[in-house]
């Protein structure tokens, strides 16, 4: 029997899981990390926190464990995080992260002065605020003598596997979120690097997220208490290995993570060429590729309602007053863009807000009004995938809150999909588990791998009278954007 480290390089914090082939968990652990806001939409962290909290969550994971037999290590990370190193390895300035909107001007002069027609032929998608170039271009700009110093161009987690290995590597699903990848044909695209005024020798070695990438440095090894032959796969965005952790490989499976994002799967074998660039179109961690629709807020707007504006601790306890006959009959619409939004409508100036507040409204139909919203944001990518001509009957559900009954019931009516709960709902740390498995050779591929470890435990069902409610009020939800969308400009 050998032991796997599955890590999930989260936004809040870090998950790391201790499981074995047979798909068994041993222990889990977690450790949080400050998040910074230096200025309003601006999202940063600091790489040496990560890089600490795998120093201290290993040992702590390995507790009680015999840790000679520990074979291999993936790492699922957030996506498109600009890291940049200097030419000692060092890290230039803290990492701008997926969920930072200061780059407004770069995504319009990528869109639109290039053309967004051009950046999809170079790299399959178009250019949203959060992705990797407009960051790099924003550097530029604003930092130059930082910008001057970069030798190296890292995502989150590829930044903790080159602390772990001394390897400097990317794998394809993560590289997608860059807008520095021809995901079609899986290399770096030259001409994007022009556009940035980056050396292709900035850039990390490509990967299969299955493949190894190296074995442990002697003194990590030694740091983490862990055999020197250790070895650590490429990993994936953690998108990609949370569709992994919950089995959505090959063609035409879906999974719906309610993580501090919410994001929306779709794998499919074959590379799809879009005409609607308002989902992305990325590398899949099973050799294929995916769609995927990215709401910025998700689970965050639960925590921020609870943590900043309820200071209320237990978070369950607040939906217990929200019975069903409540469900498809609230008149507060709560539209989740705390951080701006992604998809579809790409606009770093929208922010959250509250309507339809009456006298009689109460915390509960706020509590509920903020869930609603998040399944109506989600709801929106769904739309634009339907309009591509996919559609979607069934979905997994993962991400801190799929642990809701009550949200996953909101859920499946707003979309009146049937969405099925994996036995293990660590998503991201299970996927990084998985394909450190395959890495190491236990499976052949990772679809072999997910058909023996991965099982759905329960299945939630639409109502079709709930179904035709929530309908009525996602009309509803829609109007509310495009009548505010000037105001948030104005605002800002
Ligand atoms: C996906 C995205 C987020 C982060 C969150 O495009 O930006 O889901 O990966 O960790």
């Amino acid at each position: 029997m050998a032991y796997y480290i599955g890590i999930d390089l989260g936004t809040s914090s870090i998950k790391l899981l201790l499981m074995d082939e047979k798909g068994k968990i041993y222990n889990e652990v977690s450790r949080e990390y400050p998040l910074s806001f230096p200025q309003p939409g601006w999202s940063e962290q600091n790489p040496e926190d990560w890089k600490n909290a795998v120093f201290k969550g290993i040992p702590q994971l390995m507790e009680g464990f015999d840790s000679a037999r520990v074979a291999g290590i993936g790492v699922g990370g957030q996506m498109h995080g600009l890291v940049v190193l200097d030419k000692n390895d060092k890290v230039i300035r803290p990492a701008i992260l997926w969920n930072d909107g200061r780059t407004a001007v770069e995504t319009d002069y990528l869109n639109g002065t290039i053309g967004e027609k051009r950046i999809a032929e170079f790299t399959a998608n178009m250019a949203f605020a959060g992705f990797t170039v407009p960051k790099i271009l924003w550097l530029r700009e604003n930092e130059p003598e930082r910008f001057l110093r970069i030798r190296k161009i890292m995502l989150p987690k590829d930044y903790v596997n080159y602390i772990l290995t001394g390897v400097h590597s990317c794998d394809f699903s993560d590289a997608s979120g860059t807008l520095l990848l021809d995901v079609k044909n899986k290399k770096w695209s030259q001409e994007m690097l022009d556009v940035c005024g980056v050396s292709m020798d900035c850039l990390p070695e490509l990967h299969e997220s299955y493949e190894v990438i190296g074995t442990l440095l002697p003194d990590i090894a030694e740091k983490l208490g862990l055999p020197k032959t250790t070895r650590v796969c490429a990993g994936a965005g953690d998108n990609a290995a949370a569709a992994v952790g919950t089995g959505i490989v090959g063609d035409g499976g879906c999974n719906i993570s309610l993580g501090t994002s919410g994001t929306i799967f779709i794998s499919s074998r074959d590379f799809i060429d879009l005409s609607n660039h308002a989902i992305h179109n990325f590398a899949h961690a099973d050799g294929g590729w995916h769609l995927m629709g990215c709401i910025l807020s998700a689970a965050s707007c639960y925590s921020w309602l609870m943590d900043r504006v309820y200071k209320s601790p237990d978070y369950t306890l607040e939906q217990v007053p929200i019975v069903d006959e409540m469900l498809g009959r609230n008149r507060v619409f709560f539209l989740p863009y705390l951080m701006g939004e992604r998809s579809p409508i790409n606009d770093v100036d929208a922010r959250g807000t509250f309507i339809g507040l009456a006298m009689d409204t109460g915390r509960a139909d706020i509590t509920q009004a903020v869930m609603e919203g998040v399944a109506f944001a989600i709801r929106d990518c769904v739309e634009v995938a339907k309009s591509l001509g996919i559609s979607i009957y069934r979905s997994r559900l993962c991400g801190g809150g799929a642990r809701s009954e009550l949200w996953r019931k909101i859920l499946a009516n707003v979309l009146n999909i049937e969405l099925e709960i994996p036995r293990l709902e660590q998503g991201p740390s299970m996927g990084g588990a998985i394909l450190a498995m395959v890495a190491c050779g236990e499976y052949t591929t990772v679809q072999t791998a997910i058909a023996k470890l991965v099982h759905v435990e329960n299945t939630i069902k639409p109502e079709p009278e709930l179904v035709s409610r929530y309908e009525i009020c996602y009309r509803n939800f829609k109007k509310i954007y495009p009548a505010l969308k000037e105001l948030y400009k104005e605002i800002r």
